[in-house]
């Protein structure tokens, strides 16, 4: 008889199928099925040939082909394709055995699966994988939440497949219960859209205001990589910009500037909304893709609304370095913006998370790795309390160090009608969140104004609600004081 596997993979799309391939290179066996069954048989002649992959032509022979406690993947397209397949995997299913749902899911989605197939005896584990298709092969960052008591059954699965860090420590560990792991994936993705769009604002103003090449920026990234702008997203960069088209010319520059998305850093901006968090330069990534997409629009506008003639004076070469700077001082907010998210959600929804532990996950294999997530481990390890990243001795320094280069690119953007919604909605929440006294004492003098909705005094306890007739005219009656 044949040896049972040891996990079961639903989805054999690119993801899926280089997740198999990943497991089955470090020593795990693994049945396979997909909805187009011809799939299954294409993946066995081809890439998964002699190898200790099992295909499997229905859901029913892909569970009876499983060790106990069977664990069952889907690496399918989220939303009701995850509901029909976990409604036919159930009724297969025995009590402790485990699904696991790899993909891009709404966390919401997943908090509520967990309970449904708890409720049916058995666990649930949502799961963030990041890396793209290289990832999936040789190591992604996997951010698993649900069902506890599934970790113990999923770990050395998927701390073997995990991307490592330097010491070995894999880029994959319990995020928390329910939706968390989900939650977590989403967030690094909202950082993502916030990363890639603060080096696109750098390209705009080196390209038009600086008027560099695309090999002489190539240079630029290249250098950058090598300091603390270290990641995966400048390496690429560093690469997209020396990249020819047949024609010999920067193949990027041919490319349509209408940027597309596929809706996960829309959800960190909704969610952050929801629980009230100033997420502002994820919020201006995702509307900066937005605006992006009006491109035959813009076209029109552009032949109607003139800006100012770009002029640069200056050492080029110094302003090279305040965009650099710019760069680490906005992607140092971008952070602290999404470690705040994370810990208000973990608040509001009683998850335990591990903030240094989340850096780790994200510090290989992910499309956000980064030497820079090394700073943010180290910080949570000094004080796994940390209110704001901003506060931590590391990034106080970097940040006021940078800070002088990070105003002048920004004033040089405005001046000559660059746009820089993510370096300078950045620097507005550093100047908001360093600020004692913001003027909200006029916005709540307003509410009251006009709509008698209290505010509290400076000279009086905290707590304390107070209504004024302004005009004389209103009565004294205030309005019920609650905040959303
Ligand atoms: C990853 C990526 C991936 C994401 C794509 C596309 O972690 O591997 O985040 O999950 O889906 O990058 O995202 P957009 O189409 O929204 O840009």
């Amino acid at each position: 008889m044949q040896k049972l596997s040891d996990i079961g993979l639903i989805g054999l799309a690119v993801m899926g199928e280089n997740l198999v391939l990943n497991m089955e290179s470090k020593g795990f066996q693994v049945s396979v099925f997909n909805r187009s069954t011809s799939k299954v048989d294409d993946f066995l002649a081809a890439r998964a040939k002699g190898k200790n992959i099992m295909g499997t032509h229905s859901l029913k022979e892909l569970v009876d082909s499983l060790e106990r406690p069977r664990k069952v993947m889907m690496m399918i397209k989220a939303g009701g394709a995850v509901d029909a397949t976990i409604d036919a995997l159930v009724p297969l299913l025995d009590k402790g055995d485990v699904i696991i749902d790899g993909g891009n899911t709404h966390y919401p989605d997943t908090e509520r699966r967990v309970k449904l197939v708890e409720s049916k005896g058995l666990l649930y584990v949502g799961s963030g994988v990041s890396g793209g298709e290289e990832g999936a092969l040789l190591g992604p960052s996997i951010m698993p939440g649900g069902s506890k008591q599934a970790w113990p059954l999923v770990q050395p699965i998927f701390q073997a497949i995990a991307a490592k860090v330097e010491d070995g420590t894999p880029c994959c560990d319990w995020v928390g219960e329910s939706g968390a792991g989900h939650f977590v994936k989403m967030v690094h993705n909202g950082i993502e859209y916030g990363d890639m769009q603060l080096i696109t604002e750098a390209y705009h103003i080196m390209k038009d205001l600086l008027g560099l090449s695309a090999d002489e920026m190539h240079e630029v990234f290249k250098e950058w990589n090598t300091q603390e702008l270290d990641s995966y997203l400048t390496e690429i960069t560093r690469d997209i910009m020396a990249f020819k088209d047949e024609d010999g010319s920067p193949l990027v520059e041919k490319i349509l500037d209408k940027a597309g998305q596929k809706g996960t850093g829309k959800w960190t901006g909704i969610t952050a909304l929801d629980l009230g968090v100033p997420l502002t330069l994820i919020g201006e990534a995702v509307f900066s893709r937005c605006l992006s997409s009006v491109k035959d629009e813009r076209v029109e506008a552009s032949k109607l609304l003139s800006g100012p003639k770009l002029e640069f004076k200056g050492d080029k070469k110094q302003f090279i370095s305040d965009i650099k700077d710019a760069l680490y001082a906005a992607k140092i907010v971008s952070y602290a913006q999404g470690y705040a998210l994370m810990k208000t959600a973990a608040d509001e929804f009683a998850w335990d998370l591990n903030y240094g532990g989340i850096a780790l996950m994200w510090r290989g294999g992910c499309i956000i790795r980064s030497a820079f997530l090394g700073k943010i481990k180290e910080a949570y390890d000094k004080e796994p309390k940390l209110t704001n990243l901003l506060l931590d001795p590391y990034f106080i320094e970097t940040v006021n160090n940078a800070q002088a280069g990070w105003r002048r690119v920004i004033a040089a953007a405005v001046t000559n009608g660059i746009p820089v919604p993510a370096i300078s909605t950045a620097l507005s929440y550093f100047d908001g969140y360093r600020s004692e006294q913001l003027p909200a004492n006029l916005l709540q003098a307003q509410r009251d104004y006009f709509g008698a909705h209290t505010y509290e005094r400076v000279d009086k306890p905290r707590g304390e609600f107070f209504h004024t007739n302004w005009t004389g005219r209103g009565g004294d009656t205030a309005s019920t004081t609650y905040n959303v």
